[in-house]
């Protein structure tokens, strides 16, 4: 499949070489293409920096935003979650139509230090999206976790869950298909329309403390039944 990865952070990064390790035709979306490969700085948790990423991986072509929209049939929004609108929109609305988006982005403000998560019980980032580009379909996943974890479950020991929240039942359904064939997971959770974005979204300040309480990022929700 041809599939746009927005964000060249490690959550982009990760999805983008996995989901290039498996065959499919990946573009990563950046602001400026150019300046983003000029980047010789370390990279987050360990990484390389993004030029010697980019260099061991090749076939994964970085791009501006919206030519990355245009090539993905599905688009994996990894960018910072309070500028996540002003990426989609720079992609172009036109770009973004009738495709999933799937959303694993996190509100976070960073301006005064620590990490302060922007959480709402009345509104979600994911339906902040969906408003802004109503002929998208927005699925909100993977949020919940580390980035590592998202595309190799199996960094966790025993049972562990992921979510789906999204407006579209079709989209939702394709997207449980797409983590189970793509990403490895067992039987990802249906949680129905975006409105449960704003759990997803609000499980973060614990997800924050328990990974300066456990010291890794390898841990994940497991709704025992
Ligand atoms: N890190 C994790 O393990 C993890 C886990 C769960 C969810 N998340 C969420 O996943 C998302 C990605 O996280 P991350 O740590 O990989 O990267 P990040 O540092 O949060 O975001 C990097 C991306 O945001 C883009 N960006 C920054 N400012 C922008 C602006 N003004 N306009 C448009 N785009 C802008 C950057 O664009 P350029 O490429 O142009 O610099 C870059 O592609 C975040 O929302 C995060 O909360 C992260």
């Amino acid at each position: 499949m041809d599939i746009a990865v927005f964000g060249t952070g490690s959550v982009g990064r990760t999805i983008s070489s996995k989901l290039a390790s498996l065959g499919h035709q990946v573009k990563l979306g950046t602001r400026n293409p150019a300046e983003t490969l000029g980047r010789t700085g370390p990279g987050p948790f360990g990484m390389a920096s993004f030029q010697s990423w980019a260099e061991e991986h090749r076939g994964i072509e970085v791009v501006p935003f919206r030519e990355a929209a245009a090539f993905g049939e599905v688009i994996f929004n990894c960018t910072a979650g309070l500028v996540s609108l002003d990426a989609l929109q720079s992609a172009g609305a036109e770009n973004l139509a009738g495709k999933i988006v799937i959303d694993v982005a996190n509100p976070i403000d960073f301006s005064s230090g620590g990490p302060r998560p922007m959480v709402s019980a009345e509104d979600s980032l994911a339906e902040r999206l969906q408003r802004a580009f109503p002929t998208a379909h927005v699925v909100k996943a993977l949020n919940t976790m580390n980035a590592f974890v998202m595309v190799d479950p199996s960094r966790v020991k025993g049972p562990h869950d992921v979510f789906v929240a999204g407006d579209d039942p079709t989209s939702r359904a394709r997207v449980v298909g797409f983590l189970q064939e793509w990403f490895g997971w067992r039987a990802p959770i249906d949680l129905g329309d975006l409105t449960a974005a704003r759990a997803l979204e609000a499980w973060l300040p614990l997800w924050i403390r328990l990974w300066g309480a456990l010291g890794t990022g390898d841990f994940n929700i497991h709704v025992a039944r």
